[in-house]
């Protein structure tokens, strides 16, 4: 069911969110602000160790002795996390692991930080984001 109420705010701060919406491309105000409610929910997820979906992606030197074997080894520790991964040679150096991963925010957030840790990573990202059972 759709409820309606009001929110006041400061003037300035109105037209600094009017303005943000028109580059976010928002129609209406409304969709932006339960946009911004669902990405706090969201963190609150995550905060809360709650289960979660995440998105890691790495890119590292697939020259490195030993990263490849070690980036395989830690995955295989998280299995039940890591749901699919894919894999890019990018280059003749560089190779683009993207891992989509499903758990409880504190082992995604361990899982990304063995990861992010190794020599010869060069980046690491965690994409954190939900399952969408309690977000609406
Ligand atoms: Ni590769």
């Amino acid at each position: 069911m759709l409820k309606r109420f009001t929110i006041s705010m400061d003037e300035k701060l109105l037209d600094d969110f009017d303005t943000y919406i028109s580059q976010q491309r928002y129609v209406n105000r409304s969709e932006a602000v339960r946009d911004l409610i669902r990405s706090a929910l969201v963190n609150t997820e995550w905060q809360d160790d709650k289960p979660v979906m995440g998105v890691i992606s790495l890119v590292y030197d697939h020259h490195k002795p030993k990263l490849q074997e070690k980036l395989t080894e830690v995955q295989h520790d998280y299995h039940h996390q890591v749901i699919s991964s894919t894999h890019v040679h990018m280059d003749h150096y560089n190779c683009l692991e993207v891992i989509i991963v499903k758990g409880k925010a504190e082992s995604i957030i361990e899982l990304t930080n063995n990861m992010q840790s190794l020599r010869g990573v060069r980046n690491c990202k965690l994409a954190m984001t939900t399952t969408g059972r309690d977000i609406h």
